[in-house]
């Protein structure tokens, strides 16, 4: 299975702050923000830099700057939208795309209803989705950003099942896959155990 789990014991700390089931909605998506932040510090490190000449007060110097690499962040909606904001504030230049998918509760099916994606011409993307149940919604993301021409995907998930994990492995290898947390497996309606429920339904306090 390829999955780079972060491990660090600040997001392992907010992630079980996140999975009770007495944490209301302001507290859960404030940790959804505070760990894409987190994850996202090391998702963004094969950032490629350039030299640039600048001036201190005291002397002339080269410093570093990102160079002009375009980024894409792509949230599957809607529980998606809850990691947006943490990425921007560690990459205020990125564009942002919005997929719109839900799991059919039957079928289990992603059923797509929304698509619109700023320019992918030599953009980089980053899909995120608090959580990757059984891979359904995630591949059929990454398959409409390849349809699209996008070359490079990175998926960012919070909570995720081996079967989804899995799923994305078979159906696209060459995406790789960053969580905080991988669970134990699926319960018969679908949802991650132990998980953290309805990751939707808790960021945006419906039911
Ligand atoms: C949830 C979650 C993922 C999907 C994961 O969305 O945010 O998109 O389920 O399940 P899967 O891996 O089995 O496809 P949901 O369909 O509940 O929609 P919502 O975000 O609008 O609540
Ligand atoms: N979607 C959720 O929000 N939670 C799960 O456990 C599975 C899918």
């Amino acid at each position: 299975m390829q999955v780079q789990v972060m491990d660090h014991p600040l997001i392992q700390h907010k992630v079980t702050l996140m999975r009770k089931k007495e944490t209301g909605s302001t507290d859960f998506r404030n940790l959804l923000e505070e760990i894409t932040m987190l994850m996202g510090y090391e998702i963004t490190r094969d950032l490629p830099l350039e030299d640039i000449a600048i001036e201190t007060p005291v002397a002339p110097t080269t410093g570093k700057q990102i160079s002009g690499k375009k980024l894409g962040i792509v949230p599957v909606l809607r529980a998606g939208l809850g990691m947006v904001q943490g990425l921007l504030n560690l990459i205020p230049m990125a564009r942002v795309g919005h997929i719109g998918l839900y799991r059919d509760p039957e079928t289990l099916e992603p059923v797509e209803y929304y698509c619109k994606l700023p320019d992918v011409q030599d953009r980089d993307f980053i899909i995120v989705d608090p959580m990757l149940a059984t891979g359904g919604s995630a591949s059929a993301a990454i398959t409409l950003l390849k349809d699209k021409g996008v070359q490079n995907i990175k998926l960012m998930c919070l909570v995720a099942a081996p079967q989804g994990v899995q799923r994305v492995n078979k159906d696209h290898p060459d995406v790789r896959i960053y969580v905080a947390a991988l669970d134990d497996t699926l319960n018969e309606h679908g949802y991650i155990v132990p998980g953290l429920g309805d990751a939707g339904d808790r960021i945006f306090g419906t039911k």
